[in-house]
């Protein structure tokens, strides 16, 4: 039987995320739009992003933070294209975006001293092999694979060398061990559903004192730069960006950081992002056809739940027909859009339960997954 209750919200994407509760349109009225970005109140509503965003997360107060280009891919490429090259590197990957970040600094800067711990979907790769003599790169919460690293008890406080960690699908939703990482990076599409656009990229004391000694061997696009002769560009961690960024978009990251606020800043948050996970637990718990790709709990992550088929008389082929067939159905119900695995991952579904998605939305999806389920299953062509 088709459920009768539907989710009052069906945007379960793991990016652009849901909005925030209460969100329309006219929460950009005030947008600083058809004005210079480096114009006073345009610059006063981005040098507002940067701090906002440093309060709600408790930012160590020796840490700079700059809005930069090209959502988290820009922050993230930027840090390895202006950081890398004075130590050797150590690389951690186990799903799409961590691998591509492998292949930036295999193929792309061809690191001549570079060591891959590369783990498949559904795993993490072995912590403890990382060198503190060396620089390390990682992602915190693998959006593609539903892994997310439990805690940062692996990383050397006594580094030598920088860590720096793609944490677009973890900051704002979960704790972060700020004094271990050297370079953090995210975007403004996830857990707080803004729109996507500039990215964010903060940086330790030491990170400043690489990017003001170390000149790397390879050009460094003008897009790409944080320093110049020997010197931190100021602007950037004050609202004066490298490129024109979207003034809507900017306004949209200022709602998110202002309801984030209003209900209590990150531990309201966190709390969110963890009662979305006991609902969908206590639904996969009870429920036969379901698993997560994560291989242990201790793994797995809140906010980008990764699902897979467990039934194993299925082979790949049919999981994967299966699993859109869901996808689809949800999606022509409008109970649920963009469910589907990410392109590179195994066949499966994701559901985005980061901080702007309710609890109840989640609670009424679980019985349209079932139904869904039954019909995907039941269609013809699939081996019985
Ligand atoms: C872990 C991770 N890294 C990087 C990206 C790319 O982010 P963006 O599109 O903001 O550049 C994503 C997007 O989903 C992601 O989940």
């Amino acid at each position: 039987m088709q459920p009768s209750e539907r989710p009052r919200v069906a945007h379960f994407s793991s990016g652009p995320c849901a909005k925030r509760p209460g969100w329309a349109l006219s929460a950009l009225a005030d947008a600083c739009v058809a004005r210079s970005h480096r114009s006073k109140p345009g610059k006063a509503k981005l040098a507002e992003v940067i701090e906002r965003s440093r309060t709600l997360l408790g930012l160590p107060a020796d840490y700079r933070l700059a809005i930069v280009p090209g959502s988290d891919t820009g922050a993230v490429e930027m840090a390895l294209w202006s950081l890398l090259g004075a130590r050797g590197v150590d690389v951690l990957s186990w799903e799409a975006f961590g691998k591509g970040w492998v292949v930036d600094l295999a193929q792309q800067l061809k690191l001549a001293d570079l060591r891959v711990f590369d783990a498949p979907y559904g795993a993490l790769p072995a912590l403890d092999a990382v060198d503190g003599g060396r620089d390390i790169v990682f992602t915190w919460n693998g959006t593609t694979s539903g892994v997310c690293l439990p805690d940062g008890d692996w990383i050397p406080a006594d580094r030598q060398g920088l860590t720096i960690c793609d944490a677009t699908s973890a900051v704002f939703a979960v704790e972060l061990p700020w004094p271990l990482l050297d370079v953090v990076t995210w975007s403004w599409q996830k857990v707080l559903g803004g729109e996507g656009g500039h990215g964010m990229i903060a940086l330790s004391p030491s990170a400043v004192a690489r990017l003001e000694s170390h000149v790397p061997a390879w050009p460094v696009p003008k897009l790409f730069q944080l320093a110049k002769g020997g010197r931190l560009i100021e602007g950037i961690f004050k609202g004066e960006t490298i490129n024109t960024p979207s003034l809507l978009a900017v306004e949209d990251a200022l709602d998110g950081l202002r309801w984030a606020a209003s209900i209590g800043g990150l531990p309201a948050l966190i709390r969110r992002v963890r009662a979305n996970d006991a609902v969908i637990d206590d639904w996969v718990k009870r429920t036969a056809w379901v698993d997560y790709l994560a291989a242990s709990p201790s793994i797995r992550s809140p906010t980008s739940v990764c699902l897979r088929l467990a039934d194993r008389t299925l082979d790949a082929r049919a999981q994967a027909l299966v699993a859109a067939g869901i996808a689809e159905r949800l999606e022509r119900e409008g109970v649920a859009c963009d469910i589907g695995a990410y392109r590179d991952a195994p066949p499966g579904l994701r559901l985005w339960a980061g901080a702007t998605v309710e609890a109840g939305d989640l609670t009424a999806l679980t019985p349209w997954l079932d139904w869904a389920y039954g019909e995907a299953r039941a269609a013809p062509g699939l081996a019985a």
